[in-house]
């Protein structure tokens, strides 16, 4: 599986001390707000379970799957919800927790769904943002890394349902794809 990866973007380490940092601001933020973080599935379950664990403050937790309408890789903005949240939102102060924002037309279809639902404030933490693949003006409140361009792997992300185990994120080698 590592003879896959053509070069390590992010080691265990890097990822893990942005987690820590990015748990910390988000304790100061909502100490007493009692905020409901919502991971949305699967990408994001391992950042989720990290997170969660530098989050020094009373949470909630739920999960929430997604599916883009139509079959093409590229992000149509209209998404499925495949599982939705078990928790009313009504007064909840809703962080939604995202692998990464590509075109951002996920996350700005999802935000919206959420308070159309009465939340009292929806943010996004995400762990990787990729700004040039915007097609929709969305800027995450938290955010881990900046990364190019690039197809990445690892930490949750996948390539055809596989390395999400990895333990690093990682660009794969080019003939991995044709
Ligand atoms: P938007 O709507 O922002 O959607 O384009 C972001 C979703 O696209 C997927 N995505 C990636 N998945 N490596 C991945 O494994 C990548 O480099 C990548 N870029 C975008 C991902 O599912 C994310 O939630
Ligand atoms: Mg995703």
């Amino acid at each position: 599986m590592r003879d896959d990866i053509e070069e390590i973007m992010f080691t265990p380490e890097q990822i893990q001390s942005k987690v820590a940092e990015l748990g910390m601001q988000i304790s100061d933020d909502y100490r007493d707000k009692n905020p409901l973080v919502v991971c949305v599935l699967k990408g994001a379950s391992l950042f989720m379970a990290d997170l969660v664990r530098n989050i020094s403050i009373p949470i909630e937790m739920d999960f929430m799957a997604i599916s883009s309408y139509g079959a093409s890789t590229q992000s149509s903005g209209v998404v499925r919800i495949m599982k939705d949240l078990e928790t009313g939102l009504e007064n909840r102060h809703v962080i939604i927790v995202e692998d990464i924002v590509d075109t951002g037309l996920t996350l700005s279809y999802l935000r919206d769904s959420l308070l159309r639902r009465n939340a009292s404030s929806v943010r996004i933490v995400t762990l990787f943002d990729k700004p040039s693949g915007r097609k929709i003006e969305i800027i995450p409140d938290y955010s881990g890394f900046q990364v190019p361009n690039a197809f990445i792997v690892g930490y949750g992300l996948d390539y055809s349902e596989k390395y999400r185990n990895l333990p690093f994120v990682g660009i794969l080698k080019p003939e991995i794809y044709s």
